[in-house]
């Protein structure tokens, strides 16, 4: 059963004639109430936005706090303390939501704040029948952390959440009313900024007053770049989506100039678009960072003379070399994606985070709401891979009031200035497979909507060695043809894919089946 809350709200902003980045606000509150595990205001995210023509990217991404450093989470040996940026007070970085959602109003909203917030209000206030999905996410992430004795407050707010009871949140519905009030100050300033440097001294955690005095959400240049006869509108960094996913296209572009291009999920073209993945998170571990303090060299990594230089050494039939390096470990992972177009055309891709499930697992005492652990996208020490597995250097090294490199891709596909496609996933460094993989699926190989988002996908990230990650679904010869090769499966499911196509016949919107989305399409078709 897929979860409505938020995709009907965004519906009734969109029916009282909100726009698409009216719709979006609406959502992304009401995550924050229904979808614990990635749905917050006590995250960060992204959202690129293509409106009356105009591409914009907002980053409201989480940033360190003032008192962060680069050496806080090694031992005295100099070994990564891999839990305390994952887990407790010490993993938030500083929330990014509220200010992004209250920039995003402030730019493109037309329908009042008051109103955009009050579904998720009330959902809050009143309650909401929990499904079964999440009861079971709540007690498999209670039990999990109490055996390996991991201490959070988690079980304290969400321990009685029970399948098909009703589950209010009086705290976080106090907050909600408050930000509804105060905008954009309504967390970052007085009661609420108060509690979280409150909270932050009582559990050993870093954020102060000053620090959320200090966020501001950025507008930023999205990443716009050709690819075939589209324009991809994507994630600049922080994020390292952007620059991959061109890169990733681009590649396979300038690889089929010169050889067969592999047919869809063939053995071959998994093992082209794994070569191209290793050349990508290559380039991703040395030179990807927040570009407020790092120089990343966007133009260069997407010139199409480097797609062409770094695709002509693939070979077709032969792995190639890469030098051992840890693996991360590895456990359940939450973010989450919407993608929306209005009847004007208008598109908003946005994806947003707590990093794993439950964030941190500590919640705001007196203010309801999970806090991120978002520290762990930072590289805690250069070569040592973070939980998704990816590795980082200089350019991601821990800095106060630095922004952690991030996967998240929420992308925005033109074709003659129309949009095409909106897509985007949640499933840390896979969403850039997930990015890529249904943008071929819709755009390259013509599948529609529901196919782009189902088809099986595959994962390579250069580490762990030769190792291919895979939905279920592809066929066993295949399979077999690829460890033959001397590929390792990892045969684990990815991404909650969200998109939506632009067709001959209107729009359709494809919600990933094994997922807990929902596609909604008005005066039109939903397949
Ligand atoms: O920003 C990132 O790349 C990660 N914090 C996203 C985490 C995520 O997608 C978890 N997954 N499903």
């Amino acid at each position: 059963m897929p979860d409505t809350f938020s995709a009907q709200a965004a519906m009734a902003v969109l029916d009282d004639g909100g726009n698409a980045v009216d719709a979006a606000i609406t959502a992304q509150f009401v995550l924050a109430v229904t979808l614990p595990e990635a749905g917050n205001i006590g995250g960060g995210g992204f959202m690129t936005i293509v409106k009356d023509g105009e591409q914009r990217f907002l980053d409201y991404r989480e940033e360190a706090p003032g008192a962060a450093h680069r050496d806080m989470y090694l031992d005295d040996e100099g070994k990564v303390k891999t839990r305390e940026p994952l887990f407790g007070a010490k993993a938030s970085g500083v929330p990014g939501t509220v200010a992004g959602m209250w920039k995003a109003h402030q730019a493109y909203g037309t329908l009042p704040w008051a109103r955009l917030l009050a579904p998720a209000i009330a959902l809050a206030e009143d309650g909401f029948v929990v499904p079964a999905h999440l009861a079971d996410r709540v007690a498999k992430y209670i039990k999990r952390t109490s055996q390996r004795g991991i201490e959070t407050n988690f079980a304290d707010h969400f321990g009685d959440i029970e399948s098909n009871q009703r589950f209010v949140q009086p705290e976080l519905a106090a907050t909600l009313r408050h930000i509804q009030q105060h905008g954009h100050d309504g967390f970052y300033a007085g009661k609420v900024a108060s509690q979280i440097e409150d909270f932050m001294e009582d559990n050993g955690g870093l954020i102060t007053t000053d620090d959320l005095a200090a966020y501001q959400a950025k507008w930023r240049q999205p990443l716009s770049l050709s690819w075939r006869d589209f324009t991809l509108v994507t994630a600049p960094p922080p994020s390292s989506g952007g620059v991959a996913v061109a890169q990733w296209l681009n590649m396979l572009e300038a690889y089929a100039t010169t050889h067969t291009m592999p047919a869809h999920n063939s053995p071959d073209y998994l093992h082209v678009m794994s070569e191209i993945g290793k050349r990508v998170f290559a380039d991703r571990a040395e030179y990807l960072g927040d570009p407020d303090f790092v120089d990343v060299p966007v133009a260069a990594l997407t010139d199409p003379a480097y797609f062409a230089r770094r695709a002509s050494d693939i070979n077709p039939t032969a792995i190639s070399p890469s030098k051992p390096v840890e693996p991360g470990l590895i456990e359940s992972e939450d973010t989450t994606h919407f993608s929306i177009v209005d009847k004007h055309g208008n598109a908003v891709s946005n994806t947003t985070t707590l990093n794993l499930s439950f964030g941190s697992g500590m919640v705001v005492a007196g203010a309801g709401f999970l806090l991120n652990d978002e520290m762990d996208d930072f590289s805690a020490k250069p070569g040592v891979p973070n939980f998704f597995g990816a590795i980082g250097g200089e350019a991601n090294a821990i800095a106060p009031g630095k922004r952690m490199l991030s996967s998240m891709t929420p992308t925005i596909v033109l074709r003659d200035n129309e949009v095409a496609l909106v897509t985007g996933s949640p499933g840390g460094t896979t969403i850039i497979s997930s990015v890529t993989q249904t943008i071929l699926n819709a755009l390259a190989f013509e599948q529609n909507a529901t196919m782009s988002a189902n088809a099986p996908r595959f994962h390579h990230q250069l580490w762990p060695k030769d190792t291919i990650r895979v939905h279920p679904g592809f066929d066993t010869g295949t399979l077999k043809h690829l460890e033959q090769m001397g590929y390792t499966l990892d045969r684990r499911r990815f991404g909650d894919v969200q998109l939506i196509k632009q067709d001959s016949t209107g729009l359709s919107a494809a919600s990933e089946q094994s997922g807990r989305g929902e596609a909604m399409v008005r005066d039109a078709h939903t397949d």
